[in-house]
């Protein structure tokens, strides 16, 4: 790491397409510090980069935490917001309202939080970039929760984008990727699933997390691309 860069804290960066992020800007000369809520995963995680990446383990979900944490980052140049939340889909007739309650507490409000509570510290000209989800551009059924959420952080961005200019707000907005977010589906089912859906996209498989922390970086290099959701999907928003 030499950071030249620039600084870049990764919320949500001890697994998936956070972890893949840090890794690529790590390689590519940013100073990155990456965020999780279990420190011992998080050290794990990045136990290959050989101390080069900063940890910090707190809930994206508290507030005061937030405040505190970038209270103590300094000035930075980026941010990714690439915090999970889980909960929210199924059929309209049957979606469990608790559970898309609990699914927007655990990725719109954190989103929105950690970017609002990072404005004191991010340069101007710097960026942010949240990872949202192509449910909010498809019309997937079963996804009529999991769309609110993302669509709802997207809807904010072509807006903040104009209003914290000269910094630059973008979205990543990913198809299937595999990742530990769907390890609550049982092993067998899950690649089942992989394949059958792969099958199904223009590009014939599921995305990599790399596949999407390399949008990420384009859009974090990019100083000329702002107020954009990047699909990466395979082209899932296409069928
Ligand atoms: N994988 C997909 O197919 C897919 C598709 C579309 C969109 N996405 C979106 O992409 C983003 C990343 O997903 P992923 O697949 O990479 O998930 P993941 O592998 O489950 O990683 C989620 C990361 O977020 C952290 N996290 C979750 N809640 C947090 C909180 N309250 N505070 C701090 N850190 C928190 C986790 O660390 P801890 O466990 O330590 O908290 C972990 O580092 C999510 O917003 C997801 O909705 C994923």
């Amino acid at each position: 790491m030499n950071g030249d860069g620039g600084k870049v804290v990764v919320l949500g960066g001890s697994s998936g397409i956070g972890l893949a992020t840090v890794k690529r800007l790590a390689r590519t000369g940013f100073q990155v510090i990456a965020t999780g809520r279990d420190s011992e995963k998080l050290r794990a995680a990045v136990a290959d980069l050989d101390g080069a990446i900063h940890t910090e383990a707190f809930d994206g979900a508290d507030r005061g935490a937030l405040d505190r944490f970038f209270n103590t980052t300094g000035t930075i140049d980026h941010l990714v917001i690439a915090l999970s939340g889980g909960e929210g889909a199924g059929l309209f007739n049957e979606l469990d309202l608790a559970a898309l309650r609990r699914g927007f507490e655990a990725k719109f409000w954190p989103h929105v939080q950690a970017a609002q509570a990072a404005l004191p510290v991010l340069r101007q000209g710097g960026s942010i970039t949240f990872v949202t989800a192509i449910s909010a551009q498809i019309a997937n059924p079963g996804t009529s929760g999991l769309a609110a959420i993302n669509a709802a952080i997207e809807a904010m961005v072509p807006i903040l984008a104009r209003e914290l200019a000269p910094s630059r707000v973008n979205a990543v907005s990913p198809g299937v990727v595999e990742t530990p977010w769907w390890s609550a589906m049982p092993e067998a089912a899950r690649r089942a699933f992989f394949e059958q859906h792969g099958s199904e996209l223009p590009v014939g498989r599921i995305g990599q997390p790399d596949e999407v922390a390399q949008a990420i970086a384009f859009l974090i290099g990019n100083g000329y691309t702002t107020g954009s959701i990047m699909q990466c999907d395979g082209g899932l928003h296409l069928l």
